[in-house]
């Protein structure tokens, strides 16, 4: 059986004040799901102020990006066990940002994804389609290419201990969302790549939907089959927005 998660994606957005009123909110708004669970990836310098509000409830908490080196002269690069430190559960791993805006390619993805595992931390390894690419009609050969990159370096082993999210980049931030049935293909495609490996592991992977997500779309988004919870940008500054769906993935768990 597979427990979705909700995870918040912040992106380079808060402060003491407006986090400090987000989270109380979501402790308040969160306290009685129990079925499914959820996470807020907000960027470093917040870390602190996350664990120190949330340590002790149900919400764990993560970061966005993660170096894959371990430590060393990497100037401005943040190191897995120091996630580690601050109590990160999960880090986001190749977020379409991050291999976009700055030039991030699957094999230095996939060696982020295998340092967050060497610390302990959930990788959420996100992947996903260019518009153009869609209408190349590649989406599958180039989410596979973005997820064999993974598979290749850490094994069927590795993926069954992180979360795939499938993003594509076409809703993400753009109000514009793939349609239940678009995602439930890419995401069933996902796990028969898995599945081509270790049949197991792929039955228990939790694969999230990301893009342009909200509380009106995300019941008819979770009801698909493949579809294990959200990665959720915009909406997750939104107290009541990502309680609501967090609310309907802890509806739809249990299966
Ligand atoms: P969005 O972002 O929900 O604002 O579209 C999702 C993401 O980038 O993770």
């Amino acid at each position: 059986m597979r427990t979705s998660l909700v995870a918040g994606n912040w992106k380079m957005n808060g402060s003491f004040a407006a986090n400090a009123s987000l989270l109380q909110s979501l402790l308040k708004g969160l306290a009685k799901l129990d079925s499914s669970r959820q996470a807020v990836c907000v960027p470093y310098p917040y870390l602190e102020q996350v664990r120190g509000m949330l340590n002790g409830s149900r919400i764990a908490w993560g970061a966005q990006n993660v170096s894959e080196f371990e430590a060393g002269a990497y100037t401005g690069e943040v190191a897995a066990p120091m996630l580690r430190e601050f109590g990160c559960s999960y880090v986001t791993v190749g977020h379409s940002e991050r291999r976009m805006l700055f030039a991030e390619g699957d094999v230095q993805v996939a060696a982020k994804y295998a340092a967050a595992l060497g610390a302990g931390i959930t990788p959420i390894l996100c992947v996903g389609e260019t518009l153009e690419e869609r209408e190349r009609g590649v989406t599958e050969q180039v989410v596979r290419r973005q997820l064999g990159a993974v598979m290749d370096k850490v094994g069927a082993a590795g993926i069954a201990r992180g979360v795939v999210a499938y993003e594509p980049v076409w809703a993400i931030g753009t109000g514009r969302t793939a349609s239940a049935e678009t995602a439930q293909q890419v995401h069933a495609f996902l796990r028969g790549c898995v599945a081509a490996d270790d049949p197991a592991v792929a039955a228990e992977l939790a694969i999230l939907y990301g893009g342009s997500v909200k509380a009106q779309n995300a019941a008819e988004l979770f009801a698909m089959a493949d579809i294990d919870g959200g990665l959720i940008g915009g909406a997750s500054l939104k107290a009541d927005e990502f309680i609501a769906i967090c609310q309907f993935a802890d509806e739809l768990a249990d299966r």
